[in-house]
């Protein structure tokens, strides 16, 4: 027994039982620098086997004990040597070993005594052909993908890689067993079905999720691309699988932090309305006390006229009875006189019906603030619904008067012909405030430093293209440049403690932006004023559905 250098790739086993042969086979290939093991019978070779792993064996058919036949037929069914190639050298000059050697799995038949040049050629293809295939096998096993071709008669796989059942914890002879229905879900059959035939059909398919039941009965969801092929004459559908259950794990954590954003995001919009509302509250209740007042005092007005007023008809109804019994009416005349010149009769006839007049207007004033109220408070639901902007902005401006009277004069400058828009009426409403807030507060400013009256809010809509414009401006303080592309951030403020948090502007721009697809800015300048404009994009009748407001 010599062994030469097994570290190199290329080392030869040759097995014969004729030293003389065994060097002539070495002195002709060592010209093409390989190495050699050699042995001189069947069960050395096997030995030798055992501790290095040639990449071919060069074996004589005739030897004492064991043949080269045997050795081959060996050396196949040992999964560590399977795959080395053997080629059979024979001295016989009949075609009678080819066939036993084709049996028992040799891959060359090499007829003694044999061309040098041949022999050197021969053994080179085989290294080559086994190289490629070991290197194929490499790239099979090893791709991060998993790899079964299935066959489209029985439904069972002819071939799979390492990957795959690595994926689905099944052993290669386990996955062989196994048909394409136990690898996938019972209710995921038919789709199963439907890819075989595809496969059929000859079609290339992308598929997506799709689901394999593991060996541990979990679920792996794959991406996969499957297209036919014949795999040692089988046609088969061969899939190229990649695990996805991670993305889609993801994909739902995502999902899930989505929602709790969307309602952490609801929650901080209805808590700041909330805010807003309470805020509101102190100002309607004087708002509604100026009329209240008015309607106080005139009520109290005609309840005095009243009385005046009977005392007057007292005197005249004795007057009647006096006249209808004939008595003398001369002294009943002039208390009657007395009595209209003393309630100043003439001053109530008049003042009466504009003290109801006013009265009246009071109440319907309170009515409408407390209407204002209603409709500002109002949830809102969370589909859109067609609504007039105008009227929304004449709501916001009503039960913020509060806010603003002090600093500045509100003008509506409203465009009577805009159309509806689908929107969230309530949280339009809202963002109307946030922004009529900030204008009060930078007019009220304003007119502090430059130490004058009332400054203006003026707030205006048109149809700009396919958008209506709410402009909403005002002759504040301006924003200074280096807070210009932060006030819209949350959280950022200006204002002491007390008079603002910082998420107006940020609820504005994620209520205006992200919920309906409109646009939200400003126009500045320091010490002039600004200006925020609101565009929403009005419906187009086939692309939104949209409820109108009742
Ligand atoms: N019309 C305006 N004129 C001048 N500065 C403004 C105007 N609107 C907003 N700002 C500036 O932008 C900052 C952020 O405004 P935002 O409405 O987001 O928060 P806030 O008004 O400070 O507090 P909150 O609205 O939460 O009560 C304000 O502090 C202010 O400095
Ligand atoms: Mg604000």
């Amino acid at each position: 027994m010599r062994i030469g250098d097994n570290h190199h790739r290329h080392t030869i086993l040759i097995a014969d039982d004729e030293e003389e042969i065994r060097n002539i086979i070495v002195s002709i290939l060592k010209q093409d620098g390989y190495h050699f093991l050699t042995a001189a019978g069947a069960e050395e070779a096997l030995l030798l086997l055992d501790i290095h792993i040639p990449c071919l064996v060069l074996t004589d058919v005739a030897m004492p004990g064991m043949n080269g036949f045997e050795l081959c037929r060996r050396i196949r069914e040992n999964h560590k040597t399977a795959h080395v190639p053997v080629a059979v050298i024979s001295g016989k000059t009949d075609d009678e070993d080819y066939e036993v050697g084709v049996h028992a799995g040799a891959d060359d038949y090499i007829k003694k005594p044999f061309d040098r040049a041949e022999l050197r050629l021969r053994v080179r293809n085989l290294i080559l052909l086994h190289e490629s295939h070991r290197r194929h096998q490499m790239l099979f096993d090893n791709t991060s993908q998993g790899i079964i071709a299935l066959s489209i008669e029985t439904r069972k796989p002819v071939m799979v890689n390492k990957t795959i059942c690595r994926m689905l914890g099944y052993s290669a002879p386990e996955m062989m067993d196994l048909s394409i229905f136990d690898l996938h879900p019972k209710e995921f059959a038919d789709e199963t079905e439907r890819g075989i035939s595809a496969g059929r059909l000859g079609e290339t398919r992308l598929l997506s999720n799709i689901p394999f039941k593991k060996k541990s009965g979990d679920l792996l969801y794959v991406d996969m691309s499957t297209f036919p092929m014949s795999v040692d004459d089988i046609v088969c559908a061969v899939a190229f699988v990649t695990d996805v259950t991670e993305r889609r794990h993801m994909e739902e954590e995502l999902e899930d932090d989505k929602q709790r954003l969307q309602w952490m995001e609801a929650e901080l919009l209805h808590a700041q309305k909330m805010e807003a509302v309470g805020r509101l509250a102190s100002g309607i209740a004087h708002e509604i006390n100026t009329p209240t007042q008015f309607v106080g005092d005139n009520t109290r007005f005609m309840k005095d006229a009243f009385s005046d007023i009977s005392s007057v008809l007292n005197h005249y109804e004795k007057l009647l009875k006096a006249v209808q019994q004939g008595r003398d009416t001369g002294e009943l005349t002039a208390l009657c006189e007395k009595a209209m010149v003393d309630a100043d009769i003439e001053y109530i006839m008049e003042e009466i019906p504009k003290a109801a007049d006013q009265a009246l207007e009071g109440v319907e004033r309170i009515a409408s603030i407390v209407r204002a109220m209603k409709e500002f408070a109002h949830p809102g639901g969370s589909e859109k619904v067609y609504a007039d902007l105008n009227k929304l902005i004449e709501t916001t401006v009503t039960v913020s008067r509060n806010e603003w009277k002090y600093a500045a004069e509100m003008k509506l400058d409203l465009d009577v012909s805009i159309p509806q828009v689908p929107c969230l009426p309530g949280e339009i409403n809202q963002v109307l405030l946030n922004l009529i807030v900030n204008a009060a507060h930078a007019v009220s400013d304003a007119s502090t430093k430059r130490g004058d009256g009332k400054g203006a809010i003026t707030v205006s809509t048109s149809q700009v293209d396919s958008a209506v414009e709410i402009r909403i401006a005002d002759t504040g303080t301006g924003i200074p440049e280096e807070i210009r592309d932060k006030v819209m951030e949350p959280f950022f403020t200006t204002k002491e403690v007390g008079r603002g948090t910082g998420q107006g502007l940020a609820i504005a721009h994620s209520v205006i932006v992200d919920k309906h697809d409109g646009s939200l800015f400003f126009e500045t300048e320091l010490g002039k004023g600004t200006t925020f404009v609101i565009q929403l994009p009005v419906c187009r009748e086939e692309s939104i559905q949209c409820e109108v407001m009742p």
